[in-house]
């Protein structure tokens, strides 16, 4: 894995799946190229099966079948990926469920207690992921991924089909737990008043072999970011075309 300077450097030339069955081969993506600075909020939004998914499995190493490279800044940068299910193992308790990436002797575990204060599952420690509401189990799975300390932090639709004051709520929480630890986010949403409230950079993907086809700096002052009125000038601006 090359080192850069920057958080990180995305550069995926092509990706295609292979032809399966009676389905041909399909490129999905094609001459993308990124440089994402550290500490940086970045959404990735675009229609539905324009390949936002299958862009971030690549930068998460779990798909390494692509013409390209990623480049991270430290050799050894960690990554955490925060699905839209929040895959809770529904045999464990939601503390277990936090503390399951984690050795033994891992020194993270000794946070633990306080990061389930902090995302409001202290009391929820001990149930198990189906006798809590989805946005516990989306609060457990979210404490899971900044447990780990990531350097790059992977997140795809994880406050989808919830209601408005619950996704709301985890707005907030996602808000918090990064200013308390800043790290790079890459998120994936559909959803573009939320793409303006969290994001300072909204990448958009789009093409029938899909690229980037706008790249804007978020123009909110973070006191602006929970003003309904500002956030919707800013969406206005920044999907004017769309
Ligand atoms: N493992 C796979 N094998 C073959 N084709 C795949 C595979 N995974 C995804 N695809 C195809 O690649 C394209 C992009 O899929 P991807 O899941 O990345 O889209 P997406 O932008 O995340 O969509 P959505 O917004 O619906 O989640 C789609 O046409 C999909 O059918
Ligand atoms: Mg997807």
């Amino acid at each position: 894995m090359a080192q850069v300077s920057t958080a990180l450097e995305v550069e995926v030339l092509s990706k295609t799946f292979p032809a399966v069955a009676k389905r041909s081969a399909n490129r999905v993506l094609e001459n993308i190229k990124l440089a994402i600075e550290p500490e940086s909020f970045v959404v990735l939004t675009g229609p539905s099966g324009c390949g936002k998914s299958t862009l971030l499995n690549i930068i998460a190493g779990l798909d390494d079948d692509f013409d390209g490279e990623v480049r991270f800044q430290s050799l050894d940068a960690r990554r955490a990926y925060i699905f839209q299910s929040p895959r809770l193992l529904p045999w464990r308790t939601i503390e277990e469920n936090i503390l399951l990436p984690l050795k033994d002797d891992d020194p993270r575990r000794a946070k633990v207690p306080a990061m389930l204060e902090r995302v409001g599952l202290a009391e929820a420690a001990d149930a198990y992921p189906e006798r809590v509401s989805l946005g516990m189990q989306r609060r457990a799975s979210l404490a899971r991924g900044f447990i780990l300390e990531p350097d790059i932090l992977l997140m795809d639709e994880p406050f989808v089909s919830l209601d408005d004051p619950t996704a709301q709520d985890l707005r907030k929480l996602l808000i918090d737990l990064y200013k308390r630890r800043p790290t790079t986010i890459l998120f994936v949403t559909h959803d573009r008043s939320e793409a303006v409230m969290l994001g300072t950079r909204i990448l958009r993907l789009d093409g029938g072999s899909a690229t980037i086809v706008q790249d804007e700096v978020v123009q909110l002052r973070s006191q602006d970011r929970s003003d309904p009125g500002k956030v919707r000038a800013e969406r206005a601006r920044i999907f004017a075309d769309v």
